[in-house]
C-alpha cells in the first residue's frame, strides 16, 4: 500500500546548497533503491519534505529522518494513502523556498508552512514545481 507523507521541520544549522547537496546525495541512491519518490523544499530556515512509497518504507524512512539531529522541530503535516504518486519523477527533487524570490512574495506572503494545513503544502510545493523551481534530476537521467 503506497502512502505520501509530509512534514515541515527547521534547520539547526544556516541552510546551504552544499548542506542540502550533501543530505541528498546519499538519499537520492537510498530512495531510488527503495522505491521512495518525493521533494524536499529548502530555505527560509525550513525543510518541507514529501515521501512517497510504500506505507512500511515511508514509515521507517521518516522515523530515521526524525531522529536526524541536523533538524529539528518536526512536524507531521499530512499522510495519506495513496493509489497514485503525485511526485513520481524524482528519487527527491529539490525545490527552493526561498523569500528573495519575488514570485514567493507576491504569491505567498505570508506562507508558514507551520500553520499551513496539507492540501495548502502540496498546492504550494506543486506551485514550485510548475515554476520550474525543481533543480534535481528526473529518476530517468539518474538511471541512464
Ligand atoms: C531534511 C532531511 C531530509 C532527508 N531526506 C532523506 C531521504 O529522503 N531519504 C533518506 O534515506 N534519508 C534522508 N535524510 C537522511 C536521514 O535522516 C539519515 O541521515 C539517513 O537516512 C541515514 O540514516 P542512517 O545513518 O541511520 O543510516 C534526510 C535528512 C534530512 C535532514
Amino acid at each position: 500500500m503506497l502512502i505520501r507523507l509530509i512534514y515541515v521541520s527547521r534547520a539547526v544549522d544556516t541552510q546551504t546548497r552544499t548542506l542540502t547537496n550533501s543530505i541528498l546525495h546519499k538519499e537520492h541512491y537510498w530512495n531510488t533503491q527503495n522505491d521512495i519518490t518525493g521533494v524536499l523544499c529548502e530555505g527560509q530556515g525550513v525543510f518541507l519534505q514529501a515521501l512517497e512509497g510504500e506505507r512500511g518504507t515511508v514509515t521507517r524512512l521518516y522515523a530515521r529522518i526524525s531522529a536526524d539531529s541536523r533538524h529539528k522541530d518536526l512536524e507531521l503535516i499530512h499522510c495519506e494513502s495513496i493509489t497514485r504518486r503525485r511526485y513520481g519523477e524524482w528519487s527527491m527533487a529539490r525545490a527552493s523556498l526561498s523569500d528573495l524570490d519575488p514570485q514567493t512574495r507576491i504569491v505567498w506572503p505570508d506562507f508558514d508552512p507551520y500553520s499551513a494545513n496539507g492540501a495548502l503544502v502540496m498546492v504550494r510545493i506543486d506551485a514550485l514545481i510548475a515554476q520550474g523551481r525543481v533543480i534535481d534530476a528526473p529518476l530517468s537521467s539518474e538511471n541512464g
